[in-house]
């Protein structure tokens, strides 16, 4: 048996789907979390102590702190799209491997934001509350009155693998279709009819705003007061990213004076907390983070997480690594 072979150890921070566990326990000793919520720091950190590997969520924060508990730790594997819970640039300066779960939860991701954009154009929570606490008395031609989806203008922000999936979406409700990305992409303007706008151009012209950067030092806050006073005051606002891209405070104020119509979120600024103010407004639907919540990609993650991670421990390029070049 080579050292590649020899059985390592893997901690997992909290329960997921069965299929990447057993995976895992094939090849070498597993510990997953008997805690059924996010570890504290000092339990990471005992965590990993012994582990080769740590397989963690995006709600664990692994710093370079959690990282120096090990210095064996060979590889991180995320089990999300999104890595902003790791220092990267901590992971490679100590020849960890990072990995992540790309595209199998990018129609999950992208279904989902269009039920939020459906579900605050056309009022279907409020709806859903008025009916059961029985105060639907019969057609009312005033009643909850939404707004048409078809045919409005959809600002993408982030035209990556989930916004272009939202853009296909929109395709089949004849939406015009603005984007704004780091450049334009020519292949995107063909395929969807989109067309490149600036971040204010877009604001100002859409009827429905969705997200879809990712979570950077650059792109923390940037949709703030400014930019929700740019919106149209008939707009809405849905965030499937990352909470931090908006500064929920200023979307608090904006929607409490009616600068915007309403919003659909997912994620938050200060997970799971919610800005105050939030939770009582009317024109506003939350989620708990439900983007890649249904059991196939959730499985789907759970195998790619656990390939990535076997990769890494046996010596080959894990399929997908966020810093290659520590390889
Ligand atoms: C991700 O993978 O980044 C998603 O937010 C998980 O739901």
């Amino acid at each position: 048996m080579s050292s590649n072979d020899r059985r390592n150890k893997v901690f997992v921070t909290r329960k997921i789907p069965e299929a990447g566990i057993n995976m895992l326990k094939k090849h070498h000793e597993v510990v997953v979390s008997p805690h059924n919520r996010v570890l504290t720091t000092s339990e990471l950190i005992n965590g990993i102590k012994n582990a080769d590997g740590l397989l963690c969520l995006l709600t664990d924060p692994i710093t370079a702190e959690v990282m120096d508990a090990n210095p064996e730790l060979k590889v991180i594997s995320n089990y999300a799209v999104g890595y902003n819970n790791i220092d990267v640039v901590a992971a490679t300066a100590r020849g960890i491997q990072v990995t992540n779960t790309p595209g199998v939860l990018t129609d999950t991701t992208a279904d989902l934001a269009w039920s939020l954009i459906m579900a605050v154009g056309r009022r279907v929570v409020e709806g859903d509350v008025f009916t059961r606490a029985g105060r639907f008395s019969g057609w009312d031609p005033m009643l909850l009155l939404g707004s048409d989806i078809t045919g409005k203008t959809l600002g993408i922000i982030g035209m990556g693998r989930i916004g272009q999936a939202v853009a296909r979406r929109a395709m089949g409700f004849d939406m015009p279709i603005l984007y704004h990305d780091v450049a334009p992409m020519a292949q995107v303007e063909e395929e969807y009819h989109a067309q490149f706008a600036g971040l204010d151009e877009l604001l100002k012209e859409s009827d429905f705003v969705t997200i879809h950067a990712p979570l950077t030092p650059e792109t923390r806050h940037m949709i703030g007061q400014h930019e929700l006073r740019l919106m149209k005051k008939t707009a809405y606002l849905i965030n499937t990213a990352r909470g931090p891209l908006v500064d929920e405070h200023a979307l608090v104020e904006a929607l409490k004076e009616g600068a915007i119509a309403g919003a659909g979120l997912d994620v938050y600024e200060d997970e799971p907390e919610l800005a105050p103010g939030l939770a009582e407004l009317p024109n506003i639907v939350l989620l708990p983070h439900l983007g890649s919540a249904t059991l196939e990609t959730r499985t789907k993650m759970a195998e790619m997480a656990a390939a990535n991670l076997l990769a890494a421990l046996k010596g080959k390029r894990p399929p997908h690594i966020v810093n290659p070049e520590v390889l």
